[in-house]
């Protein structure tokens, strides 16, 4: 059996282990959190490179679970009573957090993985990603404007924020931006340099400005090879 595969499996199966060794690899990360009193950081037997974190406030939690890998993040919480929960396995790389406000949430589901981008909760709201997904480079999803526009008659405001749902196993392609209120449902692919601003429907692919539905009834696997089950029709 492979050696380094053996040291792997032995520092993955105890935890004892999994916490010194990430800790260890986290140090200069850990070292440049800012502002954790008054908030709840639990890292443990996460791995961090070349991270930052940030808080403003208080009663904030950071849950980053064992053997999530993060590579060049920031995440920045301005707020109280904000959270961000990323469960394990996940790979995050050139991505920045940001809950700011009172109670703005960000979820990220089991083994999902981010090339990079943005994700902004504000007012309150939640953005939650389930589990699976896919997402490439310079994705941006956010729930809320950031800033305030009114009704000049009324001077009621129209552009509250609303919650984010990417459901499990979506593929999210360069350069996509997901926008308040918006639905991507289970197995979708939203093609690069689409803006989503509604639902993307189960197993189809949406694509354009406003992102629009190309094709339905697909399903697709992060492997580039086929398998043998499945026949290619070209
Ligand atoms: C989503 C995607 C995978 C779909 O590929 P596909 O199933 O082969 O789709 P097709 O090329 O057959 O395109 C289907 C239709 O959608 C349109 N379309 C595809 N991508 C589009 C896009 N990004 N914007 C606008 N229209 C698009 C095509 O023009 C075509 O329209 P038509 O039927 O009128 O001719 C692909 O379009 C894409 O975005 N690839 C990049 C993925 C990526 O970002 N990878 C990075 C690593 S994760």
């Amino acid at each position: 059996m492979n050696f380094k595969k053996t040291i792997k499996e032995i520092v993955i199966n105890n935890h004892f282990f999994l916490s010194i060794i990430s800790l260890i690899y986290s140090l200069p990360s850990r070292l440049r959190i800012k502002g954790w009193c008054k908030n709840d950081i639990l890292i443990n037997g996460a791995f961090l490179k070349q991270t930052k974190i940030e808080f403003k406030g208080k009663n904030n939690i950071l849950l980053i679970a064992p053997e999530n890998r993060l590579t060049n993040c920031k995440i920045r919480i301005i707020g109280n009573n904000c959270k961000i929960k990323i469960e394990k396995h996940c790979k995050l790389t050139n991505l920045e957090l940001w809950a700011e406000d009172d109670k703005s949430e960000i979820k990220i589901g089991f083994r999902t993985t981010i090339e990079g981008g943005h994700l902004a909760s504000t007012e309150g709201h939640l953005i939650k990603i389930g589990a699976d997904c896919m997402f490439s480079h310079a994705v941006i999803i956010r729930n809320g404007d950031s800033h305030s526009i009114f009704n000049e008659l009324t001077n009621q405001r129209i552009n509250f924020a609303q919650d984010v749902h990417i459901c499990n196993h979506v593929w999210l392609g360069e350069g996509v931006k997901v926008l308040k209120g918006s639905m991507v449902e289970e197995g979708a692919i939203v093609a690069t340099g689409a803006i989503v601003s509604g639902k993307v429907d189960k197993n189809s692919i949406f694509a354009g400005i406003p992102a629009k539905i190309v094709k339905d009834n697909i399903r697709w696997r992060r492997e580039r090879k086929m398998p043998d089950d499945i026949t290619h029709t070209i």
